[in-house]
């Protein structure tokens, strides 16, 4: 098979990764890639916004599958494109990837869908807003509605910090027309999980549970980042609270979306967050976490080919799923400034004594010249590792970063720290 890959990040390189390791792959694409993936795949110079150069390529080359790392293709309909040449590939098209995509429409269709959520109005007027913030009680949830590379998201803890974030998102518009709408909530204390399943439409297949550490600064301090770090599984997780999940928030979400037209196929990705009065979904994503399918990857037994196949051809049957029983982790190093303006161009170094550690390292901000490794990024390598204890883990994760350096390279020190 001849597959291709969209995307640059640490999880189009771990997708690349395992990938590689099914039977059935003879080739590998990336579009456009990135410096670690290029050890596994053959580049290709073009945007994953691109998508109609990327179904003018696959047609070219005669690809068997595309693989869609991010939301952003996804939300302008890459999927749409491809079904319309007879391409296969994986992921939503643009109707159903709106879970995503609108805030907004997320909270109402779980509104209606009866899926546990927190209360929340939406707004397209900064002064309605700011009246109904007046009234309420805080903590407060305010969400840009659209597209923000996971940085739109602003808890706020009284008036002034509110009207701050409203400035910024609505008059000052930082994420653009992702600012039109907000969402405001009620703000929720459990502790949050990532749930990913494969879906055909129909089915749901369950990927282990994932937790990810979303604040830029040690302890969870500091703005809302795309990721720093993760660890697999949720450490929260039982068997009761994952069938409470399938039954209350997977299935109702994956049969509401067919029954309103907008059939979901590809990877459904639940932000939940664990209530004493039990999960409610904070928010949906229609693709794989980055960082959290590094350390779930790490765990897949299986072929995870025939895992995406299925789901693009809505046939995922009994696709049978083994998971390494052990706990994962990864560890994002970023440059200084993520997840604000960043530096780039710094060279790295240490790579090889880093792997000597036993660790993967997925590449996401990087770029290869002059026989270097540069920066090119917020976020610039995943360092990851697999162990039967959380400990042994994290600890083989830290003793690996040691080996690395580039100027200003910036982690969060407590990734596995189980308190937040
Ligand atoms: N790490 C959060 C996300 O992928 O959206």
């Amino acid at each position: 098979m001849k597959i291709l890959v969209v995307g640059s990040g640490g999880r189009e390189h771990a997708l690349v990764w395992k990938i590689s390791q099914s039977r059935r792959v003879d080739e590998i694409y990336a579009a456009p890639g990135n410096a670690g993936i290029r050890d596994l795949a053959t580049i290709v110079d073009i945007k994953a916004s691109n998508f109609i150069e990327l179904a003018d390529f696959a047609q070219e080359k005669d690809i068997d599958l595309t693989v869609v790392g991010p939301e952003m293709p996804l939300s302008l309909g890459i999927v749409d494109e491809f079904n319309k040449r007879n391409l296969k590939i994986f992921g939503p098209t643009q109707k159903a990837a709106i879970l995503e995509s609108s805030k907004s429409f997320a909270k109402e269709f779980m509104q209606k869908t009866g899926i546990p959520t927190a209360p929340f109005k939406v707004f397209i007027s900064p002064n309605e807003a700011l009246e109904y913030l007046k009234a309420s009680s805080f903590p407060q949830v305010i969400k840009a509605d659209g597209l923000a590379g996971g940085k739109g998201v602003f808890i706020c803890n009284n008036i002034s910090e509110s009207i701050e974030v409203l400035k910024m998102i609505m008059i000052e518009k930082k994420f653009g027309k992702s600012g039109e709408k907000v969402v405001i909530e009620d703000f929720l204390e459990g502790k949050e999980m990532s749930f990913m399943v494969v879906t055909d439409g129909k089915r749901a297949l369950p990927f282990v549970t994932s937790m990810d550490y979303k604040k830029a600064l040690e302890n969870d301090k500091g703005l809302n980042s795309g990721g720093m770090g993760a660890i697999s599984p949720s450490p929260v997780i039982d068997e009761n609270l994952y069938n409470d999940i399938m039954k209350t928030v997977i299935q109702p979400t994956i049969e509401g979306m067919k029954r309103d037209g907008k059939e979901f196929r590809g990877v459904l990705y639940a932000g939940l967050i664990i209530t004493a009065s039990g999960p409610m979904a904070l928010e949906y994503n229609v693709r794989f976490g980055d960082p959290e399918t590094q350390p779930v990857l790490l765990r897949l037994n299986s072929d995870l080919v025939d895992i995406l196949e299925g789901s693009a051809d809505g046939s995922l049957y009994d696709i049978p799923v083994e998971w390494d029983e052990g706990v994962s982790g990864c560890v994002v190093l970023t440059s200084k400034g993520y997840p604000q303006k960043y530096e780039t161009g710094k060279q790295v170094m240490g790579l090889e004594r880093a792997k000597a550690k036993g660790v993967e390292i997925f590449h996401a901000g990087t770029t290869f010249r002059d026989n270097a490794l540069y920066t090119s990024g917020g976020r610039v390598l995943n360092i990851c590792a697999k162990a039967p204890t959380l400990k042994d883990v994290m600890k083989k994760v830290y003793d690996a970063i040691s080996f690395i350096s580039f100027d200003n390279l910036n982690f969060r020190p407590d990734i596995g720290r189980l308190k937040q």
